[in-house]
């Protein structure tokens, strides 16, 4: 295999993170994590260079260090307001004379469903194959190998800002590290926290950072639709700080202490010149929090309804990102969307610490994740195992590198 090391490369709002693995002979094992402040981006994109390099050196540096490697290849985390998903469908007819599908074939019919109306400033972040049709038989995951002469697939569709992209890229570049490979960040954080079974029957990922939401939406097994909401847990904090008169570290304390609790409590904080304390009721404190909250989860629900078909079935949403720590939140989240709310830790890793397990590290351990097996060769084989989300990355990354 070629890439022992991976390394997944998170640059959020609020905090910039590395997590380095080892594909071993015991699956895949966190070996180093670094973490610093981001303070160059705002809502998911890069708004100052230097800053965002500085953040992206310090958590590199810190999970090298404790990895005792060196390594400069990172898979990226990419989001922002400028991401937009669509689904499409592509067909080709099978081309060798003994009507079987090779993987040349599967690789053929992605990019021709690729092929889409696309602004000259906007590229094509990822190309998953939901599933294939072979001479009218839908619902096919690995057509490889299969007779037939008519090969279609659909694939779900994610493309970004050229600019806003190679932003993050120079970054990354002038930290001296190179891109692997560029992942819409709630497909990394559903690789790190939801179960097969969950895609299967249906479920909605939002990842509460601190200047976004991201949404990602599967079923049957497949992404079916990916989003970003410009809003996030920072917000809070702000409107706390401004409702109760404080400073935006007391309301971040307070925020997540008490958040949107049912419990009723008396608290104090202090003035916002730090002379003296007020004291304030969790009742207040949900008045400030949970129209915000609200708002935020009926943007990401309007979305939804929008944008997934109407006789798709959804079972469950999964909260992760730092912001589904929010004391309450399961609560609020339950009576937006009228179904069972879980908080989703990445659990699907070895090599974790207890600190690790928390939700905002759901995107960068999901990137190692993605690029698992990340060698080209590899793709179409890792396919065959029918490893679905992984290998659809592969024969990404595959025909990003082609
Ligand atoms: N216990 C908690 N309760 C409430 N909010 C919390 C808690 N812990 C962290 N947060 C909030 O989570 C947010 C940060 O989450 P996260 O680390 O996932 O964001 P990010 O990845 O840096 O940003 P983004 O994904 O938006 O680019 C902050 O707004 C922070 O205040
Ligand atoms: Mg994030």
């Amino acid at each position: 295999m070629k890439h022992e090391t991976l390394c997944g490369l998170d640059i959020g709002t609020t905090k910039t993170c590395t997590v380095v693995a080892v594909n071993g002979s015991a699956g895949l094992e966190i070996v180093g994590v670094g973490e610093a402040p981001t303070l160059g981006m705002r809502k998911g994109v890069v708004v100052d260079l230097e800053e965002t390099i500085k953040s992206i050196e310090a958590a590199t540096e810190r999970a090298e260090r404790m990895a005792g490697i060196h390594f400069n290849e990172v898979i990226v985390g990419i989001t922002g307001d400028h991401i937009r998903s669509t689904n499409n469908r592509a067909v080709v007819a099978v081309s060798g004379d003994d009507r079987e599908v090779t993987p040349g074939d599967v690789r053929r019919v992605i990019d021709a469903s690729k092929i889409i109306n696309l602004p000259s400033d906007r590229q094509i972040i990822h190309a998953l194959p939901r599933y294939f049709t072979v001479d009218g038989q839908e619902g096919v995951n690995d057509p490889i190998g299969m007779a037939g002469g008519r090969l279609e697939v659909d694939t779900h569709i994610v493309t970004g800002s050229s600019s806003f992209i190679t932003n993050v890229l120079k970054c990354v570049q002038r930290a001296g590290l190179e891109a692997l490979g560029v992942v819409f960040e709630p497909l990394a954080s559903s690789a790190a926290t939801l179960m097969q079974e969950e895609k299967q029957v249906g479920v909605v990922l939002l990842d509460i950072g601190g200047g976004t939401t991201d949404v990602a939406v599967y079923s049957l097994g497949s992404a079916i639709y990916t989003a970003t909401i410009p809003v996030g847990g920072n917000v809070l904090t702000s409107d706390i700080s401004l409702g109760l008169k404080t400073t935006l570290a007391e309301a971040e304390e307070v925020k997540k202490r008490l958040g949107a609790t049912e419990k009723e409590e008396r608290f104090d904080v202090r003035t916002l010149d730090g002379r003296a304390t007020r004291e304030h009721s969790t009742a207040e404190l949900r008045q400030i929090v949970v129209p915000r909250v609200l708002e935020t989860l009926r943007m990401a629900k309007q979305k939804i309804v929008e944008n997934v078909p109407r006789d798709v079935v959804l079972g469950e949403i999964v909260l992760t990102g730092g912001g589904a720590q929010l004391p309450g939140i399961e609560r609020v989240a339950e009576e937006v969307f009228g179904l069972p709310v879980r908080v989703g830790l990445p659990n699907t890793i070895g090599g974790l610490t207890d600190a690790m397990t928390a939700p905002q590290y759901a995107t960068a351990i999901g990137l190692v994740l993605f690029g698992a097996n990340g060698d080209r060769e590899d793709a179409l084989r890792a396919g065959r195992r029918g490893n679905s989300m992984v290998a659809k990355v592969q024969r990404w990354l595959a025909d990003l590198w082609t």
